[in-house]
C-alpha cells in the first residue's frame, strides 16, 4: 500500500495531461478533517472534501463555476471563497437549504438578530409540552423521546413566526439537529438506537449550532473577496440545466452508482418540513434502482449520465472544462465501474479528454477495495 498526501491508496492511475492528472490525484487523496467556514455545520452524505474542491478549482480557469449536483454546497462555498461566481443546482430541497446556508455571508447586524432570535426560541422550547400537528406527529413520533418532540415542535412553530429574512437560516439550523436528537443511528443509516438525553438538550443544541454557524459565516464573509456575488443555487434536475449565460467551469460529484438513496434518506427532515416526495423518481443512480434489477438500473444510469453530461456540455463556453469526481458503485447487484460510463457520456456530449486520475482505496468494512476517479474534460473551441 502506498500513501499519497492523505488517504491510504493501493493503486493510482494518472492518464492524459500528467501535470493536471497528478494534481487531481493529490486533491482526490485528501482526507484530513476541515473546520473551515460552515463546511461542517450540517451533515450531508458523500460530501466532497472541502480541500479537494478548493484544489480542483485552482487547477482550472473561469469566473462562472457551476455544480449541477451541488448537494450540501461544498463546491459553491469554495467558489465564492475564491472570489468567483458560484452557480449550483440539486434535486433535493434539503440539500439546497443546507447549501444556501453554507454559502451565505450576512453582515454582523443580521447575525446578531439571528443569534437573538435563536436564544428566544431556545428559551421557549425548553418549557414546551405540545406535540407536532398530526401529519408530522404520525411520521416522526417513533423516532424521538417525547421531550425532544415537544422542543422540536416549539422551534418549528417559532421559526414560522420569525422575521422572513431569518427563516432560511433558522430552518437550516433546525434541519441540522433533526437527526442528531433522534433515535436514528445516522444520516446514512435507517437503523434505530434509543438513547437517553435529558430534557432541554434539543433546545440547547439548536442554540449552540446557531452560535457556531454565526461564527463560521462571519469568518466566511471576511474571507470572500470584495464584490463577489451571492451564490445562485436552485432546485432542479441536472439533466435540464437552464442557465442565462454559459459557464467556464463545471466541477461536480454526481451520485456514485447504487451507493445512496439521497432523497429518501432525508425522509424525517421532509416530514418536519411538510414536503411531498414527488421528486424521488428523478434521482440518478439511486441504490433502490439497483435493488429493482441490475441490468435495467445500469442502462438507466448510463442513459442519465449521458443526458446530464450533454446538458453540462451545452452550458459550457467553448474551451471550458467539466471536472467530474465519481467513485465506483457498490450496488446490491455487485460492484460497478464508473469510469467507462463517465468517459462514454463525455464522448456522447462531444467533450475532449484532458486528464484522469483514479485511486484504489481499501474498503476495510467490506474487506475489499474501491476506486475513485476524477476526470477533466474540455469543450472544443469549435
Ligand atoms: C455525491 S452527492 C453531491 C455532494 C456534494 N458535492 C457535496 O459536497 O455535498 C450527489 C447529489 O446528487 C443529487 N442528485 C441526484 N439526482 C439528481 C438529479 N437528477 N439532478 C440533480 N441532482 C441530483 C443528490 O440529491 C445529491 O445531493
Amino acid at each position: 500500500m502506498r500513501t499519497t498526501r492523505g488517504k491510504p491508496t493501493y493503486e493510482r492511475i494518472v492518464l492524459g495531461d500528467s501535470k493536471i492528472g497528478e494534481a487531481m490525484a493529490e486533491a482526490l487523496a485528501l482526507e484530513e478533517q476541515v473546520d473551515r467556514y460552515a463546511h461542517r455545520f450540517h451533515t450531508y452524505p458523500a460530501g466532497l472534501h472541502p480541500d479537494a474542491a478548493r484544489d480542483l478549482l485552482q487547477l482550472f480557469e473561469g469566473e462562472r463555476v457551476l455544480d449541477p449536483f451541488c448537494g450540501g454546497g461544498t463546491v459553491p462555498v469554495e467558489v465564492r471563497a475564491a472570489g468567483r461566481i458560484a452557480l449550483g443546482q440539486d434535486l433535493s430541497t434539503i440539500a439546497l437549504r443546507v447549501a444556501r446556508a453554507r454559502t451565505a455571508s450576512p453582515d454582523e447586524a443580521f447575525l446578531t438578530r439571528l443569534r437573538s432570535r435563536a436564544r428566544k426560541l431556545t428559551a421557549i422550547a425548553r418549557e414546551a409540552r405540545e406535540d407536532p400537528p398530526e401529519q408530522v406527529y404520525q411520521g416522526v413520533h417513533e423516532w424521538y423521546a417525547p421531550h425532544a418532540l415537544w422542543e422540536l415542535e416549539s422551534i418549528r412553530q417559532g421559526i414560522s413566526e420569525s422575521e422572513e429574512d431569518l427563516k432560511p437560516l433558522l430552518k437550516a439550523l433546525f434541519s441540522s439537529i433533526l437527526i442528531k436528537v433522534s433515535w436514528r443511528r445516522s444520516d446514512t443509516s435507517g437503523g434505530r438506537e434509543r438513547h437517553h438525553r435529558p430534557a432541554g438538550t434539543t433546545a440547547i443544541l439548536f442554540h449552540k449550532k446557531t452560535r457556531e454557524l454565526a461564527r463560521h459565516l462571519a469568518a466566511y464573509r471576511d474571507a470572500i473577496p470584495e464584490g463577489t456575488p451571492e451564490a445562485k443555487l436552485r432546485i432542479g434536475d441536472a439533466r435540464h440545466l437552464r442557465l442565462e449565460d454559459p459557464v467556464q467551469l463545471i466541477l461536480t460529484s454526481p451520485p456514485y452508482p447504487g451507493t445512496y438513496d439521497y432523497l429518501p434518506l432525508q425522509h424525517l427532515r421532509r416530514i418536519w418540513f411538510m414536503e411531498d416526495r414527488h421528486d424521488e423518481a428523478h434521482e440518478i443512480g439511486s441504490r433502490r434502482s439497483w435493488r429493482a434489477g441490475g441490468k435495467q438500473a445500469r442502462r438507466d444510469w448510463a442513459g442519465a449520465s449521458a443526458e446530464w453530461t450533454t446538458s453540462a456540455a451545452a452550458a459550457l463556453e467553448p474551451g471550458g472544462h467539466l471536472v467530474v469526481v465519481i467513485g465506483d458503485g457498490l450496488t446490491p447487484a455487485g460492484p460497478i465501474d464508473s469510469s467507462q460510463v463517465t468517459e462514454q457520456a463525455a464522448r456522447v456530449a462531444g467533450l475532449e479528454n484532458v486528464a484522469r486520475a483514479s485511486l484504489e482505496r481499501p474498503d476495510h468494512a467490506r474487506g475489499t477495495s474501491r476506486w475513485e476517479h476524477v476526470f477533466a474534460f474540455r469543450k472544443p473551441l469549435s
